[in-house]
């Protein structure tokens, strides 16, 4: 997300200067941001940023965002989830810098019955992933900094090529691949969420960036404390973001290349929230438009 967060921002705004940062390794080569090198856990390398570019906006996308792993090493997960350091050496070198925050749909328990989830609904997160962002939710919401905080269903978008070929790419190509090798897949029928194509989450963060940097330069400057659920316009079961990729009908009982199964009946290593339909109709108003159904824009979008 990070990655085609610069990409999209350094093409759409470009009197702004866009920095990404990088952990384990750069991003493509070819690409229209600078990047520079950052452990969130390595205190000199954070003000040396920070004192050396004066960003006026901090998007903080890192994360340790695997459920098994977030389960498994719960304090080494809050150091990066949680970004207590980063926001301390914030306030200390660039008290008027506005801080984004990528937290999750799965701050939401999940266990249905449930209307789709408003930003006014109760965080009640099942695993350690999710319990780490609603700390870092709490964090951002106390700081005195500026703040959008997001909360994206599954991210879909163009795939990440890494310059020594190392490939992430989301969820609707990993059905692909298997699709096209013949692994078959068995896919939740009772798993729901409402995907978000990068390009909408793109917007909304440019826009209330837009508006936040026209607003510090007013005498009288109003706080801006955003909370926004971002998922795209249509909600889908894994089982039948399978059958899309098929071209089949959404009652069809049967696929060719996935099978259908109850995630209700499986043992699970972490707990998984089973239907996190969410409505983002405050960040639609917002932004002045609809937001689109993910899979079709991500299966009608070419890949470069
Ligand atoms: N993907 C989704 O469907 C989804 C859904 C809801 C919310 N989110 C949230 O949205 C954000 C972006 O998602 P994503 O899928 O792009 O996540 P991701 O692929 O897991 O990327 C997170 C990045 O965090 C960086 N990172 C890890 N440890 C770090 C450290 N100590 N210091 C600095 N950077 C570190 C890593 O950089 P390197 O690659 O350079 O090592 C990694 O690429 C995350 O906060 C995630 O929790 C994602």
């Amino acid at each position: 997300m990070g990655h085609h967060l610069c990409e999209i921002l350094s093409e759409s705004y470009l009197e702004w200067r866009v920095i990404g940062t990088f952990y384990s390794s750069p991003g493509a080569e070819a690409s229209r941001f600078q990047e520079i090198p950052m452990d969130l856990q390595d205190e000199e390398q954070i003000s040396a940023a920070l004192k050396q570019f004066q960003p006026s906006v901090i998007v903080h996308t890192a994360a340790n965002s695997s459920p098994l792993f977030c389960e498994q090493n719960p304090s080494d997960v809050l150091a990066i989830n949680r970004p207590s350091l980063l926001l301390t050496l914030i306030r200390r070198w660039l008290p008027s810098a506005i801080f984004v925050l990528f937290s999750s749909d799965q701050v939401y328990s999940g266990i249905p019955p449930h209307d789709s989830y408003t930003e006014a609904d109760q965080p009640t997160p099942i695993n350690v992933y999710g319990h780490s962002k609603v700390a870092a939710e709490q964090l951002v919401a106390d700081s005195p900094q500026d703040s959008l905080i997001l909360r994206p269903s599954l991210i879909f978008g163009p795939a990440f090529v890494r310059p020594d070929g190392k490939k992430k790419h989301c969820f609707l190509d990993v059905l692909q691949e298997a699709a096209d090798t013949g692994n078959r897949l068995s896919l939740f029928e009772d798993e729901w969420r409402n995907p978000i194509h990068v390009v909408d989450i793109a917007a909304v963060v440019g826009k209330t960036l837009e508006i936040a940097i026209a607003n510090t330069k007013e005498s009288e400057k109003v706080p801006m404390k955003l909370l926004f659920n971002l998922g795209g316009a249509a909600a889908y079961s894994r089982w039948e973001m399978g059958l899309t990729i098929c071209g089949e009908k959404k009652e069809n009982e049967e696929c060719a290349h996935f099978d259908r199964c109850r995630q209700e009946d499986q043992v699970q290593q972490v707990r998984r929230p089973a239907d996190l339909r969410m409505s983002s109709a405050k960040a639609e108003a917002y932004l002045g438009r609809a937001l689109h159904d993910a899979v079709r824009l991500h299966l009608n979008t070419p890949s470069t």
